[in-house]
């Protein structure tokens, strides 16, 4: 073998420009007390810095209403970040250049003085990019987007199109709670800034695994070739915790799972399986495949939901040997609530690839495990040569994608067992980001804010995506309107959900596959 083709370097194709930096900004986070920021968005900023990925000249302000000093917040981010770090312990010098740009500014959401201080802030800084260059990244109640984005308008900080500089509004999920509501929010931060400088976020998009199904499925011949209605006899993804609501009583009351995981994670990583390949890497192409996708899901009637989609909720059980109480004992949630907290879904995409192949999509708070994974299903061999030994328990090849935790990818086939007799046995060949990267995996946080500062679009959900979504998850909510939860349908904390959920598959023959996580 020549020493090129021998030579893993070699072989690396580097996707757009080899290392991307963010331009000099400046990031105004609002609510920035809150748990978002002390968790994730810091702790990102500043791993971003220590790998030289943010420009030379940034500043982070934070924007909240309790009256504080720029040092006394950044003793308390320096604090969270010695608890949240994903490395450590913390540089100390790394951060002390870092905290050097980072500032504070008080102000109320409502109040417009606020903003002309905020103004000034911005004007204390020595560069007009600086002044210009604004990523605003809304942690804050969705309620509160519309008053910041006029209030930022109102204030010229933010304009519609290009001009001067550029000027980003990050947002996070719940975008909306119907279809209604989301198109209420989309008009509301559209008034003052185009479609093009919202970035919604879905945290699951920054995950390494959940980019790599596009890699997975298009630089490689032999899966794409297979991957349609001719080779594929179903599609499982699972997305279980094996926490419940915890203090999120509040919060769940108003969501419930299919509203939290399902409108957006879950659509989104299905959407990622099953689309067509985009005409280039560009994020309207990838965008515009994966709202066709969603738009391809077959529309469910109230009586398709009564057949086709299980919910569960969870009563006292036991988790790893912890006894938990039931979803309705919590904190903040009502004594006879109705609200989902599992989901099992199954889906069919009317299109020429995935005509009539069940996709099932299941999740749920308490279950055994918190794994994410999407196994494709092929088809069965025809039975006529092992049928003899095996029969029917000659198992069908499966791809299982691990989307977290031990990500990778396993792909389980038949082997003969070693020995004198006709046996064939299903074994796995895995691939695991562990063994063959090291354990280097950034957090979704950092990849997705780097990208909103290069203003790269493609990892973030775009107005017709989130309503898309919202239309699946209405209908579904419409089939469940009126009907209380039934015996049947709730599921002992600790276990795999209703019975009902096991059915859904017997109904066409299939059971579900547990996502493994023994392996690294
Ligand atoms: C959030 C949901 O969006 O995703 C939570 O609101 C859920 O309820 C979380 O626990 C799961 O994210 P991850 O990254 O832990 O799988």
């Amino acid at each position: 073998m020549s020493e090129s083709a021998s030579s893993d370097e070699s072989v690396v194709c580097h996707i757009g420009a080899q290392r991307r930096l963010a331009e000099p900004c400046s990031i105004i986070i609002f609510g920035a007390s809150g748990d978002l920021t002390a968790r994730k968005l810091i702790p990102a900023l500043y791993h971003l810095f220590k790998e030289k990925q943010l420009a030379a000249a940034f500043r982070v302000v934070g924007f909240a209403r309790r009256e504080k000093t720029d040092d006394a917040w950044r003793s308390e981010l320096r604090a969270a970040l010695d608890q949240f770090s994903r490395t450590k312990p913390v540089d100390d010098k790394v951060w002390s250049e870092f905290a050097a740009n980072v500032f504070y500014c008080r102000g109320d959401l409502m109040d417009a003085a606020a903003y002309s201080r905020l103004e000034e802030k911005l004007r204390s800084f020595n560069s007009a990019p600086l002044r210009q260059n604004l990523l605003c990244y809304l942690a804050t109640q969705p309620s509160q987007f519309g008053v910041i984005v006029e209030r930022l308008h109102g204030a010229k900080l933010v304009r519609a199109g290009k001009g001067h500089g550029w000027q980003r509004i990050v947002v996070e999920k719940p975008f909306g709670h119907d279809l209604a509501t989301a198109r209420e929010l989309n008009d509301e931060l559209t008034t003052h800034v185009q479609e093009e400088q919202v970035y919604r976020i879905d945290h699951y998009l920054g995950k390494e695994t959940v980019q790599n199904i596009l890699m997975f499925r298009f630089s490689n011949s032999i899966f794409e070739r297979l991957w349609n209605r001719d080779s594929i006899d179903h599609v499982q993804l699972t997305v279980s915790e094996k926490l419940g609501v915890g203090g999120r009583g509040g919060y769940y009351e108003e969501a419930g799972a299919l509203r939290d995981m399902v409108q957006n994670h879950m659509l989104q990583v299905l959407s990622l399986i099953a689309m067509e390949p985009p005409v280039s890497l560009e994020s309207e192409c990838i965008r515009n495949e994966k709202v066709k996708l969603l738009k391809s899901i077959r529309p469910l009637s109230s009586k398709d939901v009564a057949r086709q989609v299980v919910r569960g909720q969870y009563f006292a059980g036991s988790v790893a040997g912890q006894q938990t109480v039931g979803y309705r004992q919590e904190q903040k949630v009502k004594a006879d609530s109705n609200v989902e907290t599992f989901a099992a879904l199954k889906l069919f995409i009317d299109n020429w690839r995935w005509s009539d192949v069940p996709f099932y999509l299941r999740t749920g708070k308490y279950l055994p495990i918190s794994a994410s994974e999407a196994r494709i299903q092929f088809k069965p061999t025809p039975h006529v040569l092992f049928a003899a030994e095996c029969g029917q328990n000659l198992d069908a090849n499966a791809l299982a994608i691990r989307l977290q935790p031990n990500e990778g990818i396993y792909l389980r086939f038949n082997g003969k067992v070693p020995g004198m007799s006709v046996s064939v046995r299903p074994v796995r060949m895995n691939f695991s980001y562990d063994s063959e990267y090291g354990a280097y995996t950034p957090e979704a946080y950092e990849r997705l804010l780097l990208d909103a500062l290069c203003g790269d679009a493609t990892l973030f959900i775009r107005r017709d995506e989130v309503e898309t979504a919202w239309g699946i998850v209405d209908s579904i909510r419409a089939g469940w309107e009126g009907k209380p939860l039934t015996n049947r349908e709730f599921y002992a904390a600790g276990t795999w959900g209703p019975m009902a959920a096991d059915d859904l598959l017997a109904q066409s023959g299939h059971i579900w596959h547990e996502p493994r996580v023994d392996f690294g």
